[in-house]
Formats: structure tokens, C-alpha cells, sequence
């Protein structure tokens, strides 16, 4: 396994031909670090968080948090050693070898494309509504996925002891045919990128604040209305989790909905990626990265206890069953006007995710594609747009297939499964680095590493136990698939397999990032 190595010498080499243009300081990595994590998971999957714990929601937030600043501190420290395009797959490729960068790089797949599916369909929750709103109501087929019957094969299924989610065996039939809104909005969100949009920095900014100060007015209203009797009973699915039912897990109590809710403290990464252009690494990246963190948890947990305060969490309630949430509760505390605000500001900053999303996995594949990994094809760049168009059109079609099936939460839970794998990849490669190439220069500093990096693997492990057991099933399934391809296909390419180790002039031949970093 360890036998296909790519050797550190040459990705550094690769790093070092880039010009270091350090001009980021502390403030505008935190900045950076809102922008990149505010999004689906506080506007939509706080009512999913609140359908599995209920008012306990709040000690999950609290746990993706921990878990997240352990993992980022281990993340930045290989993001400022080796700043190259693909992430944990490359760091993966040089510590442990080909076939472990190939899982990782599998499992960025859902990290990424599912993410950009899981916002798509978070965003049309918010469309649909207010488009509602406008007294325009569209047809029932065409905003959900098609009802697949998991009771047929729950028998079998729960005998091996795969959890099943409640909500699948008490699910009705929905009328449901395909979410064309999420599938417009992520195909929209795929033809900017392949066209080369170029948001301007101003833009960025200006989509972030928008999000901010939605929730900000979010807090304003839902607290003059609060009642701390609306927390009561505060942890009626229990925390399970720890102990899952069966190897499986049930997917429900505080761990489960922790480990849902973790989608909403991804994104972080854009500060750890920053790294190369930021000035005294050492002190502004953990300053960026905790502080953004620190920043959207204290938010995230003024926003629950506001909801929860003013209409309650109730696992079968009208706020954790909503696709619009936050709009959702202004409504019900007697807001519309405040309610269509929130859901056009949804409406506005949600695709600026997507995008980030998008383009993150063009990245992976196009760096892939490179290593021979997957058909060269993938690595095409346009001759007019000059973006890589060929694998933007294949990850947007696949990001809109997932998003006109698959309902949010499901689609969360899975990409959450891809991202928790990478991370455990990052922790345990920093400290593999650690032994390995103690010598080589390192601008950030995991601090306490031995403490933290460990920390950081259970933290993401006990996460990654606590998805519901079909979560885990279908992680497992997609990996299986990622095996075929890998020795149906990848194996006999490696550009490293075939002895060539390539010094890429970095992102020469490599499109730009089409939105801008703010
Ligand atoms: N954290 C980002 C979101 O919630 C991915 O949309």
C-alpha cells in the first residue's frame, strides 16, 4: 500500500516555484473564514439538527466545534508545509502512498460535489418558500426528489444491524418527482463556473454580509418573543451516539444531530488553504481559523436558543420539519415581512457556496487527472474561458443528479462522512510527517501535537460513528466503487506508478480561482 509514495521533494518543488505573495493578516483570515463557513447548515440543517436532538441541539453545536478547531489546527499545519492544489489527497499521496490518496481523494468527492448538492437543495427549500411567498406555487412533483420505499429493504437491513433513520421507516409518499430548483441552481452555478465568472472581492463581501446581518435580524426578532419554558423537555431523543443501536447507529440524539450539523462548520478550510499568502503563519492562521470558528459557534448558538426560544424544537414540530427554518420561525412569530427578508438573503448568499463547492471539486479531480489518476480529459482546459470545462460539466451534472433526488439532510449526513474520512487523513498525516520529515520547514506549528492531532481523530471518528447506519452503508458502497475504478482503471495510469514524478509549474496550466477570495 505504502509502495506508490509521491516523494515530498518533488511536491515541495512544485510549492516553491510559486512567488509567495504573503498579504493576509489575522483579520481578514477570520473574514474569510465567515464567509466560507456560513451557509445551508445554520439556514437549513439547524431544523434537521432540532429533528434528531431537539432543544439538546445546542450541546451539538458545541461538539462540531471542538471538533472542527482540533481538526483545522491539524490542517493548517500540512496547508502551510505543502501549499499545492489538492488538499488531503496530496497530502495523502506523499505520506502514505497511492492507494490511501486515491480513497481520500474518493471521499473529497463528497466533501465537495455532495456538499455543492447538499446547498443546492438547501437553497431551493428557501426559493420554493418564497416564491410562495409571491403567491406562485409550484407543482409538488417538481420541488422533491422522487420517495424511494426504504421499508422494503429495512427488514434485511436492521437484521445486519444497519440503523435506518426514523424518518425513512415513518416516511410517507411524497408526490415527489425531481427538486428542479436545486437542479437549476446547481446547473446555473455549473455554467458560470465553466463561462469564468469572476465575482469581485467586493461582491464576496457584500454576499457575507448579507448572510451576517440576515441572522443578526434573525436575533433581534426571535428574542423579544423568547421563553425559556419552549426548552422543555431539553433531550427527548436522548444523545445515543456514543452507544450506537446496533454497529450502525440509529441517527438520532445530540451525537447524531452533531454529526449533521457538522456540515455547518465545514468551510473553514479556506483559511487553512490561504495559508501560503498569509503573513506570520503561525500567529494569523490559528487566529483566522479559530476565531471564524469561534465566531460562527457563538452565533450558532445564539441563533438555536433564539428559534428554540421562540417556537420551540420539538423533534415532530412545525420548526424541525421547516425547509426554511429561520424564515420559518418570523413567520410563525408573526413576521412576514422579516420572513421574506431572510429568505431572500438565502436566496442571494447560498450560491456562493455552491460555487466554492463546485470549483473546490473541479480542483481535486483536475489535480487528479494530472497524476493519471482519472482520464486526462479531466485535466482540459478551455481554449476560450479557461476553465477546465470538461470536469466542471461532468461535477455539475453529477452534483444536480444528487440534488434532484436526495433530500438535505440525507445528502448532508453523506458528504459529512467524506469530510470526517479526510480529516482523520489529515490528523493522522501530520503526525506520520511529524516522525518522518521532522527536519522540513514548517511555517505553522499544529501547537501541543501530540495532544491535538490524536484529539482530532477521535473527535472526527466518534463523529463519523454517530452518522445513521445507512449513511455509513452508502460511504462504504461509494468507497467499493472507488476500488473498481481505481484498479479497473487508475492503477495501470499513475503517472508515479509509471515512474514519471512530475514538477508541476503550479497552476501554470492549473485554471484561476473563479471566485474571488474576499
Ligand atoms: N458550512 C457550509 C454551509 O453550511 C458548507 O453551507
Amino acid at each position: 500500500m505504502l509502495g506508490r509514495i509521491k516523494p515530498l521533494d518533488a511536491i515541495l518543488a512544485t510549492a516553491e516555484r510559486k512567488s509567495l505573495h504573503r498579504s493576509l493578516g489575522a483579520f481578514q483570515l477570520t473574514m474569510m473564514g465567515i464567509g466560507g463557513i456560513i451557509g445551508t447548515g445554520i439556514f437549513v440543517l439547524s431544523a434537521v439538527a432540532a429533528s434528531k436532538a431537539g432543544p439538546a441541539m445546542m450541546i451539538s453545536f458545541v461538539i462540531c466545534a471542538v471538533v472542527c478547531g482540533l481538526a483545522a489546527l491539524a490542517y493548517s499545519e500540512l496547508a502551510a508545509m505543502l501549499p499545492v492544489s489538492g488538499s488531503a489527497y496530496t497530502f495523502s499521496y506523499a505520506t502514505f502512498g497511492e492507494l490511501a490518496a486515491w480513497t481520500v481523494g474518493w471521499a473529497l468527492v463528497l466533501e465537495y460535489a455532495i456538499a455543492a448538492s447538499t446547498v443546492s437543495v438547501g437553497w431551493a427549500g428557501y426559493f420554493v418558500k418564497l416564491m410562495e411567498q409571491f403567491h406562485i406555487f409550484l407543482p409538488a412533483r417538481l420541488i422533491e426528489g422522487p420517495y424511494i420505499d426504504l421499508r422494503r429493504i429495512a427488514g434485511p437491513l436492521m437484521r445486519w444491524g444497519v440503523g435506518i433513520p426514523r424518518e425513512f421507516l415513518e416516511a410517507k409518499p411524497t408526490a415527489g418527482v425531481v427538486n428542479l430548483p436545486a437542479v437549476v441552481i446547481a446547473l446555473a452555478c455549473t455554467a458560470l463556473l465553466i463561462r469564468g465568472t469572476k465575482e469581485s472581492a467586493r461582491f464576496t463581501s457584500f454576499l457575507v454580509i448579507i448572510k451576517v446581518v440576515a441572522l443578526f435580524v434573525f436575533i433581534a426578532f426571535a428574542y423579544a418573543v423568547f421563553d425559556a419554558a419552549r426548552f422543555d423537555p431539553p433531550l427527548p431523543n436522548g444523545v445515543s451516539g456514543f452507544m450506537p443501536t446496533g454497529f450502525f447507529g440509529s441517527g438520532m440524539g445530540v451525537s447524531a444531530a452533531a454529526a449533521s450539523i457538522f456540515f455547518a462548520f465545514v468551510g473553514f478550510d479556506a483559511v487553512s488553504t490561504a495559508a501560503e499568502e498569509t503573513e506570520n503563519p503561525n500567529r494569523n492562521i490559528p487566529i483566522g481559523l479559530i476565531g471564524s470558528l469561534a465566531i460562527c459557534t457563538v452565533l450558532y448558538l445564539v441563533i438555536a436558543a433564539g428559534a428554540i426560544g421562540a417556537v420551540g424544537a420539538d423533534p415532530a414540530g412545525g420548526f424541525a420539519q421547516a425547509k426554511d427554518p429561520l424564515a420559518y420561525v418570523m413567520q410563525t412569530i408573526g413576521h412576514p415581512a422579516v420572513a421574506l427578508a431572510i429568505r431572500l438573503a438565502a436566496g442571494l448568499a447560498l450560491p456562493s457556496v455552491i460555487l466554492m463547492m463546485i470549483y473546490g471539486q473541479t480542483r481535486i479531480f483536475f489535480v487528479m487527472a494530472r497524476d493519471g489518476l482519472l482520464p486526462p480529459a479531466f485535466a482540459r482546459v478551455h481554449p476560450r474561458f479557461h476553465t477546465p470545462h470538461v470536469v466542471t460539466a461532468v461535477t455539475g451534472v453529477f452534483c444536480a443528479l444528487f440534488a434532484g433526488i436526495f433530500p438535505v439532510d440525507q445528502l448532508a449526513d453523506f458528504s459529512n462522512s467524506g469530510t470526517l474520512f479526510a480529516f482523520v487523513a489529515v490528523a493522522l498525516g501530520v503526525m506520520v510527517l511529524r516522525i518522518s520529515a521532522p527536519g522540513r520547514h514548517r511555517p505553522f506549528r499544529t501547537p501541543a501535537v501530540w495532544v491535538v492531532a490524536p484529539l482530532a481523530v477521535f473527535g472526527c471518528g466518534y463523529l463519523f460513528v454517530s452518522l445513521s447506519g445507512l449513511t455509513k452503508v452508502a460511504f462504504l458502497a461509494w468507497q467499493v466503487l472507488g476500488f473498481f475504478v481505481y484498479f479497473g482503471y487508475s492503477r495501470s495510469r499513475s503517472h508515479v506508478g509509471r515512474g514519471h514524478v512530475e514538477v508541476h509549474e503550479l497552476d501554470a496550466d492549473a485554471p484561476h480561482l473563479p471566485v474571488s477570495r474576499l
